[in-house]
């Protein structure tokens, strides 16, 4: 078994969306089944945003009731701007589903990112029984960061901390992130990654075995990390 099959699965199914979308459900459904409630981070990105708009069509397909949502990342920017990952979660989808207000947690980076990401580590304690998410979705930007994991970045080398403020030179700006101490908890991470943009860095990604790209250094104690592609994005994979 080479070193990436040992923890990572690839699916490339005819519906990407779709898929995730079912994978989503499903995981939900385990998750309040077996211990009554769905703890789920979101990721920000316009792939990711083509699931939230199919999952507002399942309103009736989960007891959103029992649903906790977080974000495993944010800009430094307040709720109702356009460059915010909650804004645009929520108006993708999510405002259209009956998941309780209290239930839904936003990282408030705006004022003081420090500050905000101790509150939000603080609050994943409470909320989540030993920080273990039942869902994490990641997406993958072209240069190989996922959440706000970019290249070259303090909070990749973040051994102990669960989210933290991280100064991304490259966006000149800083951001909230989760780190790869608490991704590695989750129980499940699903990332989203497709269309002929991503295929450059998914290739670099699967055949580089020294954890160059921080895509490459996600891990999950519990299962194998679950990538999502297309035909473009898997194109210079060989998927059997
Ligand atoms: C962010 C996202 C980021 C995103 C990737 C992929 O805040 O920018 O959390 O990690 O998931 O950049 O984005 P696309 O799917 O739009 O390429």
């Amino acid at each position: 078994m080479s070193f990436e099959s040992a923890m990572r699965a690839i699916i490339v199914p005819e519906d990407p969306v779709e898929f995730a979308k079912s994978f989503f459900l499903e995981a939900a459904k385990k998750a309040i089944e077996e211990h009554g409630s769905f703890s789920v981070a979101l990721s920000g990105g316009s792939t990711p945003k083509a699931l939230y708009g199919k999952l507002k069509e399942c309103k009736d397909s989960l007891d959103w009731s029992k649903v906790k949502l977080f974000f495993s990342d944010e800009r430094t920017v307040p709720p109702t701007d356009q460059d915010s990952n909650y804004h645009m979660a929520i108006t993708s989808g999510f405002e259209a589903l009956p998941i309780p207000k209290n239930q839904i947690f936003r990282m408030k980076g705006e004022s003081d990112p420090a500050k905000g990401a101790k509150e939000y580590e603080e609050l994943i304690k409470k909320e989540i029984p030993e920080e273990r998410f039942d869902l994490i979705l990641l997406g993958m930007g072209d240069d190989g960061h996922t959440a706000s994991l970019f290249p070259g970045t303090k909070a990749l080398d973040e051994t102990s901390r669960l989210v933290v403020e991280n100064e991304v030179p490259q966006k000149n700006t800083v951001r909230i992130t989760f780190t790869f101490p608490l991704l590695k908890k989750a129980k499940n991470i699903m990332f989203l990654a497709t269309g002929e943009g991503k295929r450059e860095m998914i290739s670099k990604v699967f055949k580089d075995i020294n954890d160059t790209y921080p895509s490459g250094r996600v891990r999950c104690d519990h299962s194998k990390v679950l990538w999502v592609l297309d035909k473009a994005s898997a194109a210079d994979l060989q998927t059997n």
